[in-house]
């Protein structure tokens, strides 16, 4: 079931460009057992740790299309690419780039490569944080109307910065390419972020 939330403004982020995909969001709470007396003293509420991982079944997302879903209070971008945006991706030398870094969230050092920023075999899948990193707007690119920005991926029209179709900054004052969150496929089309 997918519950669209309403297009008032909070924090900076229009809502409207939210659809969160309520499948299975759960708390990732292995070892809950042993981990009592420390998650007691810590005792988050409720909604801390609802938030903490999510599923997301990517079964809906047409080619082409994206959503935005909600992870530990960021957006993050999942969009189904056409080939045509993998193979422009892919082409990319890594040497022509500002932010060489993947920028995968737990890793050091990594090539920013189209294959480095998504997972064999699910090329097609990228998933990132959708924050802009030069100061945290949320970039256009999401909506099929919106302005991609002159590399076809996504544009922050706060300051102008222009992201490919891998979410790696190409044009602007961003110093760094939009960051990959932690996720993995837990089935054919569904992830599981954090
Ligand atoms: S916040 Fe995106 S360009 Fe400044």
């Amino acid at each position: 079931m997918a519950t669209t939330i309403d297009d008032d403004q909070q924090g900076g982020i229009n809502r409207r460009d939210f659809i969160y995909i309520g499948t299975a969001a759960f708390a990732a709470i292995g070892g809950a057992a042993a981990m009592w007396p420390l998650i007691d003293q810590w005792n988050p509420d409720a909604s801390t740790l609802s938030l903490a991982s999510i599923e997301v079944d990517l079964a809906p997302i047409q080619p082409g299309q994206a959503i935005t879903v909600l992870w530990r209070g960021k957006p993050i971008f999942i969009r189904n690419r056409m080939p045509e945006e993998v193979e422009k991706a892919k082409a990319v030398d890594v040497k022509e780039l500002k932010d060489p870094d993947a920028e995968v969230i737990g890793t050091a050092n990594l090539p920013a490569t189209d294959a480095n920023r998504t997972k064999p075999g699910k090329e097609k899948w990228l998933v990132m944080i959708g924050i802009c990193t030069h100061l945290g707007c949320i970039p256009k690119g999401q909506s099929a109307g919106d302005e991609k920005g002159p590399y076809g991926g996504w544009f922050c029209p706060c300051h102008g910065s222009a992201y490919d179709t891998s979410g790696r900054i190409r044009m602007g004052p961003a110093p760094r390419n939009m960051e990959i969150p932690p996720y993995r496929f837990v089935e054919d089309t569904k992830i599981k972020i954090g």
